[in-house]
């Protein structure tokens, strides 16, 4: 079989599994709302801060008939505030059913919580403890619907992946955060460029040049874990710098229109204007990479945390049928409408659960365009040209190896290119 047959197949098969969310948002409709009288769908969260509490309510959203019965937090304050957020909500209210022997807090307390009888679990933590905790949620053969990103190293990533392989085998329904996936617009112009609207795609770009998100002040008593977990987008090891924790959603649209993840990048970045004290960590402020897939396209790729400067959040193909649209497209810009992507999501995936839509495991595709992001900054970070398997392959594990609430956590030093 000649080099491109073979490369055209591989491609196809990666196509399958990647075209597979697309097929299964055709409806665009909210679960089937006249079975929400019907038996509860039970929901636990893990990692109840701003995106899992606005995760359950978006469940809730879904379909009426969604009931949260546990929650796990690393810290007490969190699960309570989480509760009172949705308590406090006339429309939500009689959705949630936690009570006391099902609050869990503590680093390990996702264990207990995966115990408890459930339909799907929710997964909204920092990146660097997912591989683990989505791990034990497929050994404890739940559905999950996980935040994205979902690893910062390649060993974090190898294991989300060898994990994501199980979860298949066992029909697990899987759904992940990347929600343009489950965007009507980005469905329907993916669809259109697969389908050949652009002709072959020679080129793509994408960009997120935002101003940085949040910090946290270290508080009296705090010891460097609970610091550094509170303030985790500061710190790589549990972030896995900006361009993992954000830029993976237009990283993921790049995959998605290609149909491939990259085969090898360049980049580089740096720390502009962030000074050189605790609460800034020790992540970058700039990346910009040029990732090669195959075929020869290339995407380039910019992100920041600039405040005050240019903000563009997009992506960006280019085809060779100039007759349509000049060949380019921003991924979507051929379809209107739709529901709240957020709200989709979850729609798809009870969907997929309850097997009134498409079977839907999105492990595989977004721990790809994780590692995607991963690799880009381990090669400006190291001022190298990486090539997937390699890097993929390599032993790198950040995670400290005492994660017990009193453990002393040592910062590791701003990445210096070369060095
Ligand atoms: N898809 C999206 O558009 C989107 C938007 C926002 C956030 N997110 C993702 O959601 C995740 C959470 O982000 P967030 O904005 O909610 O952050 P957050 O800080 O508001 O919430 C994270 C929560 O996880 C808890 N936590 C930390 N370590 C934990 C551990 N080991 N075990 C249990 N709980 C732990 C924290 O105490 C906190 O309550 C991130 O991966 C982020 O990328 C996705």
């Amino acid at each position: 079989m000649s080099e491109e047959k073979r490369t055209m197949i591989s491609r196809r098969e990666f196509g399958k599994r990647s075209a597979l969310g697309a097929t299964a948002m055709a409806g665009f409709g909210i679960v089937n709302a006249a079975r929400a009288a019907e038996e509860p769908l039970k929901v636990g969260l893990i990692g109840a801060g701003g995106r899992g509490t606005e995760a359950v309510k978006d469940a809730i959203k879904a379909s009426g008939r969604v009931q949260l019965v546990a929650i796990h937090d690393a810290f007490k304050d969190r699960v309570d505030g989480c509760l009172n957020n949705l308590m406090k909500n006339e429309n939500l209210k009689d959705n949630i059913k936690v009570d006391e022997d099902h609050k869990f807090t503590g680093v390990d307390g996702y264990k207990k919580l995966l115990e408890c009888e459930m339909d799907y679990v929710i997964i909204a933590t920092p990146p660097g403890f997912k591989p683990a905790q989505f791990e034990a949620a497929v050994n404890a053969k739940k559905h999950i619907f996980c935040e994205k990103p979902v690893s910062t190293d390649p060993n974090g990533t190898r294991r989300f992946m060898a994990a994501a392989k199980k979860s298949e085998e066992l029909k697990l329904s899987v759904v992940t955060g990347t929600q343009r996936r489950h965007q009507k617009p980005y469905v329907e112009t993916i669809k259109m460029i697969h389908d050949g609207a652009l002709g072959e795609i020679v080129a793509g770009r994408a960009y997120w040049n935002g101003s940085l998100p949040w910090t946290r002040d270290r508080e009296p008593g705090m010891s460097d874990f609970e610091y550094q977990v509170r303030n985790w987008y500061q710190f790589c090891w549990i972030c896995g710098d900006n361009i993992v924790e954000q830029h993976v959603h237009n990283l993921d649209v790049m995959n998605w229109a290609l149909l491939a993840h990259p085969i090898s990048v360049i980049a580089s970045g740096g720390r502009a204007w962030k000074p050189k004290i605790e609460k800034y960590g020790n992540i970058w402020d700039h990346f910009s990479c040029d990732f090669e897939y195959p075929n020869g396209v290339h995407v380039m790729s910019f992100c920041r945390h600039w405040n005050r400067c240019y903000d563009e959040i997009s992506e960006l193909v280019t085809g060779t049928n100039r007759r349509f649209r000049n060949g380019q497209s921003n991924c979507c810009d051929m379809a209107r409408g739709g529901e709240n992507p957020y709200v989709q999501e979850h729609a798809d995936l009870q969907a997929s659960i309850l097997g009134t839509g498409p079977y839907l495991n999105e492990g595989i595709q977004v721990a790809e365009s994780t590692f995607t992001a991963i690799m880009g900054r381990m090669a400006a970070y190291e001022g190298k040209k990486l090539k997937w398997e390699d890097a993929l392959n390599r032993d790198m594990d950040l995670m400290p190896k005492n994660l017990s609430p009193d453990a002393a956590i040592p910062i590791d030093p701003i990445p210096v290119p070369g060095e």
